[in-house]
């Protein structure tokens, strides 16, 4: 394979997405950026293969609890869980029963630093906070506010790897090797190759 520095990304479509009919348009997002399709499937997660893919660490759990604390409190509401603990189990039990409730799609894509690309084409956690032009902010609008009133995880259709490290992890969680395709994809001529059209 000649262009061997390309970043791959773990992407997952979660049930709300698969639900509301969205693989095609997901896919299709992905593809016309450029990425090029290296494994995709439709799995019904076990338990197992959610609670590897979702090993959330305490830092993770400061995390959700700052960024929803500090979404409340910009909008003068009272953020009432004692500490990143009590909030991080919560939302990461919700997430792994959620994860695990209906058949999801799994892929992985391929590209010149596709991780952080593919989080941008992503958007922000929350839907309603994700900028126009993203799959969250396009698709969805689901807020902080009205997930945790009902007790659920936000619905925001797709997860995508954080890291190039979190991806290589992720990949494995989901597929085994002879699961992800080594290919020639006409793209990668118009995208990487230097000689392209100088002969
Ligand atoms: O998916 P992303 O990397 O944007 O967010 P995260 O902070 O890594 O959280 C993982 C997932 O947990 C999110 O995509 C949401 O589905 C869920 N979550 C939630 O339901 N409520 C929160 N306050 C934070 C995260
Ligand atoms: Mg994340």
């Amino acid at each position: 394979m000649k262009y061997t520095n390309l970043e791959k990304t773990l992407i997952l479509i979660k049930p709300d997405g698969v639900q509301r009919g969205l693989i095609g348009e997901i896919v299709g997002r992905l593809e016309r950026a450029g990425l090029k399709m290296t494994a995709l499937k439709m799995v019904h997660a076990s338990r197992e293969d959610v609670d590897r893919h979702y090993a959330l660490t305490e830092e993770w759990m400061k995390g959700v609890f700052e960024k929803a604390k500090a979404k409340y409190e910009a909008e003068g509401q009272p953020f009432d869980y004692a500490d990143h603990i009590a909030y991080g189990t919560e939302i990461k039990n919700g997430l792994i029963n959620f994860l695990k409730s209906a058949p999801i799609i799994a892929m992985v894509v391929e590209g010149e630093k596709c991780v952080s690309l593919v989080r941008k084409l992503v958007g922000a956690t929350e839907p309603a906070s994700s900028a126009p032009g993203t799959i969250r902010g396009d698709l969805s609008h689901d807020t902080y506010a009205l997930s945790n009133a009902q007790n659920r995880p936000i619905r925001n259709l797709i997860h995508a790897s954080g890291t190039v490290e979190e991806a290589e992890n992720e990949i494995k969680i989901w597929f085994t090797d002879t699961e992800l395709y080594k290919y020639e994809h006409v793209n990668d001529r118009v995208q990487y190759d230097p000689t392209w059209f100088l002969s």
